[in-house]
């Protein structure tokens, strides 16, 4: 079975880790901007360094420095977006996933009205993305929420937070319409529990008369609510719209037949799911609730909440995949990293320059899960492998490691669509290199264009074309039959 031929090939960036420009056309400042560089990022240790304070905040607030944030810099996509989006094209994109920064249209997320300038900026590369046919994907939050909604409500733990996101949805909704059918609402919404800030603006000294673990599912209940009106707001503002969910999809394996394992890999699987199954579904899976209820979390609700999950499900799930991981009920086990997870090291799998597993047939057992689970559309919106690249003296980048990597995933989500899994696209992360999330790294390279640009922001910026670039190419001519 061949991929369907309007199968949605192309890349995936987020406007936090591409535009820069982060202080000017009356741009607010995002969690992003106050996210500063973690060169020693120790991958056995993702949570530790996921401790962001209000200290650090402000002291990121009195420094205007874009050396040590390098978020505020990203690659300059703001002004650089007209020749980006034509390698793309010459790539033979058919969709790019980016994200719109809320800060952009609503600077604090509270204003009366949104900055025009702002608006325009993403019609200008809606307009440019139209010239070549290349349909967008936008994702309306991907860990670049205002700052001011973190300073002053501790971000999503606040209702208010709900009526603010779909205001700013609204707004994108009407105003870019007429160029985006497919939504996605917000990035990798699981990842609240992961590093809440980032997601959702909480911090933890700011919990006050609640605990943290408490703020963060409520953070996460808020999300879920606001996504679900805005899907019903989208579906109503834009005729044959589709609205997705997505999930960063954590795969985990049992280390061994040893039930205890067993178990351990089932709690994992299950606590993944439970984001999809809210969104997708239309309401909290009964071992959900109930783990919330014997950890003593009382979610705060509105009557309605509930009927307005299971009115407004999401039409397409979209997932983000890069590793899988695996769990043991020995805690001796050596550990290895993963996307701001850890896990117990699978010998059968070889590792990125960071750490991550790499595991090609994770992702077909993924998807065949996933579709299993929820009959509706996948798409698979990231999928990439970070690495250290060398530029050679004659401007090339010969990046087998990387070519390797996708082709390899690529071959097993084939596989996947040929047992019946519903795909509707694949995005690799990222088309072309950009600040890294966790690190805010720029030497922790994903793309298919190399970015003159070290960590600390010195280069050129320009643009060269990697081995993969023409690699990738050839896969999308060939909608996917030529992966040699
Ligand atoms: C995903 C995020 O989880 O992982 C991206 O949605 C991120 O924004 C990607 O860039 C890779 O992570 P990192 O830390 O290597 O940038």
């Amino acid at each position: 079975m061949a991929l369907r031929n309007d199968f949605l090939w192309g890349g995936a960036i987020a406007a936090n880790q591409v535009e820069g420009a982060w202080n000017i056309d009356v741009k607010g400042m995002s969690v992003a901007d106050v996210a500063s560089y973690k060169p020693a990022l120790d991958v056995k240790d993702y949570a530790g360094h996921n401790t962001v304070t209000t200290k650090m905040i402000e002291e990121a607030k009195n420094d205007e420095s874009t050396e040590f944030y390098p978020k505020r810099r990203g690659i300059d996509f703001y002004h650089h977006y007209k020749e980006d989006i034509a390698l793309f094209a010459e790539m033979g994109f058919k969709a790019l996933r980016i994200s719109i920064a809320w800060t952009r249209i609503f600077p604090d997320g509270e204003e009366e009205q949104p900055n025009s300038l702002g608006v325009n900026f993403y019609k200008n590369v809606f307009e440019e993305l139209k010239k070549y046919d290349i349909e967008p994907i936008v994702t309306l939050s991907h860990y670049e929420m205002p700052l001011h909604l973190s300073d002053k409500y501790n971000g999503w733990v606040d209702r208010k937070l709900v009526d603010l996101f779909v205001k700013y949805a609204e707004v994108c909704f009407k105003e870019f319409g007429p160029y985006v059918k497919y939504w996605l609402t917000f990035n990798e919404v699981d990842s609240v529990r992961r590093h809440p800030f980032t997601t959702a603006g909480v911090v933890e000294d700011k919990c006050k008369g609640y605990s943290f673990e408490k703020a963060i599912y409520q953070a996460l209940h808020h999300q879920y609510v606001a996504a679900a009106i805005a899907t019903k707001k989208c579906h109503e503002i834009i005729p044959g719209s589709q609205m997705g969910c997505m999930l960063t999809k954590l795969t985990t394996y049992p280390n061994t037949c040893n039930p205890e394992d067993v178990l351990l890999a089932l709690e994992s699987n299950l606590d993944n799911h439970s984001h999809a199954d809210i969104q997708v579904l239309g309401e909290y899976p009964p071992l959900y609730k109930t783990y919330l209820k014997n950890k003593g979390i009382l979610i705060e609700k509105e009557e309605t909440d509930d009927l307005i999950l299971k009115e407004n499900k999401a039409d397409y799930l979209a997932l983000s995949y890069y590793m899988s991981r695996t769990e043991s009920a020995d805690p001796t086990k050596e550990q290895a990293a993963g996307n701001t997870v850890m896990g117990v090291k699978n010998p059968y799998l070889p590792s990125t320059d960071w750490g991550w597993q790499i595991d090609p047939v994770g992702l077909k057992i993924s998807l065949m899960e996933l579709y299993d689970r929820y009959r509706v559309p996948l798409m698979i919106v990231e999928n990439g492998m970070g690495a250290k690249d060398e530029l050679t003296s004659d401007n090339k980048v010969h990046d087998s490691y990387r070519i390797d990597y996708l082709r390899e995933h690529i071959r097993e989500m084939q596989a996947a669509v040929d047992l019946g899994v519903d795909l509707i696209g694949y995005t690799s992360w990222a088309p072309i290199d950009l600040i890294s999330v966790s690190t805010s790294q720029m030497s922790k390279r994903y793309g298919y264009i190399y970015v003159d640009q070290d960590d600390l922001g010195n280069g050129s910026l320009d643009r060269i074309r990697k081995d993969s670039f023409y690699w990738y190419k050839k896969v999308i001519a060939s909608n996917g039959a030529e992966l040699e």
